[in-house]
């Protein structure tokens, strides 16, 4: 049969999961439905006996995992009139807004830190026609902006804070377990507003209370060092990291996230921007997959805990990788260390070129 249904999104497949009726009318672009990759190399390169997957959110339609909230968010924005959304953001859920207000023909105001968004990101704000409002001040404070502008101006505010986004993230989970016919040992996130790790616990949840699977996963969360109220146990006022997504120190689901850890006998734990560019670099160099800083926080952290036996040998692992290689291009180039060669354009300048270049 050369023929399969047309996929049009996750709020249709989940539709008896998520808070949408017969009528509502569904803004989609068809996201969810990411690949789910075994690790072929990495394992070997570590000498661990682990099974690690990567959940690669950065193929979702505007390259983040923020499309599966943000499907949820403007379908209920619009069913419930709203004429306009609004957000904060590190770039990924401004790039995810603006794309859903386009599509579903509402307007989008995006609240950003002035200079601390990678290009890509604003790139999309701009394209999809939001109107970008730079701060200058960090994310923390634009949320803060976001929740008093809203009180005074006809705006439906789309960042996690909104229901609708962690109920369109959880199935995240149930695509997982889909494909595993069961729950990973350890699920690893990087964490930022800790809004995703807490609508994968939602996810696993639900599966678990309806008896599809036995067991339900360790939530590791992990941040980037300069950027880690998790870690410090109370707010940071002035984080820093090279991985901008999650420059975040005020965390907004930070009750349910210490909630998810304790539930799941999981844990958080911090790594050094060193240790989150080399794991970037690992992935791309050594299996093909290409994420931004932020989203290789949870391989990076994993790292860590392989190597410290906190997670042990035989582990099944997934990691989410929240955001796509391209978001990033700066940071990219910046650390590549491919040999980048301008040459004459002679058949003796490309030759030596590859000759030169061989490994042994
Ligand atoms: N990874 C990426 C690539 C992100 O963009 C974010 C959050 C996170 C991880 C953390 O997820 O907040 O649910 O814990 N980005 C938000 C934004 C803050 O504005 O795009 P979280």
């Amino acid at each position: 049969m050369p023929f399969r249904p047309h996929y049009t999104g996750l709020i249709e497949n989940y539709r008896d999961r998520l808070p949408v009726s017969d009528d509502t009318k569904l803004i989609s672009l068809g996201e969810g439905n990411t690949p789910l990759l075994r690790l072929n190399n990495i394992p070997a390169v570590l000498g661990k006996d682990v099974e690690i997957y990567i959940k690669y959110e950065g193929l979702n339609p505007t390259g983040s995992f923020k499309d599966r909230g943000m499907t949820m968010a403007v379908t209920k924005a619009v069913e419930e009139g709203s004429k306009a959304i609004i957000c904060a953001s590190t770039g990924n859920t401004s790039a995810s807004a603006a794309a859903y207000a386009a599509r579903a023909g509402i307007a989008a105001f995006v609240l950003i830190p002035e200079g601390k968004i990678a290009l890509g990101k604003l790139a999309q704000g701009m394209m999809h026609g939001a109107t970008v409002i730079q701060i200058k001040g960090n994310f923390d404070e634009g949320m803060q902006l976001v929740k008093d502008v809203a009180e005074h101006a006809p705006v439906t505010i789309v960042n996690s804070i909104n229901p609708f986004r962690l109920q369109g993230q959880k199935t995240a989970a149930f695509e997982i377990v889909e494909e595993l016919s069961r729950a990973p040992d350890f699920h690893c996130l990087p964490v930022g507003n800790a809004g995703n790790i807490t609508a994968h616990w939602m996810g696993y949840s639900e599966y678990f209370d309806d008896g599809i699977i036995k067991a339900r996963p360790k939530m590791v969360g992990y941040q980037a060092d300069g950027s880690a109220p998790f870690m410090r146990g109370e707010m940071v006022d002035n984080p820093e990291t090279v991985a901008t997504a999650i420059r975040i120190g005020h965390p907004q689901s930070w009750d349910k996230a210490w909630k998810v850890k304790e539930e799941s006998q999981g844990w958080f734990d911090e790594c050094t921007d060193a240790q989150i560019l080399a794991a970037q670099k690992l992935l791309a160099e050594h299996e093909g997959i290409f994420c931004e800083p932020a989203s290789a926080t949870s391989l990076a952290g994993a790292i860590n805990d392989i190597n410290s036996g906190k997670i042990p040998e035989g582990s099944m692992i997934v990691c989410t990788l929240t955001g796509h290689g391209l978001k990033d291009p700066d940071t990219a180039i910046k650390q590549s260390t491919s040999p980048m060669l301008t040459v004459d354009a002679t058949l003796d300048a490309v030759r030596d070129a590859i000759l030169n270049n061989m490994a042994d």
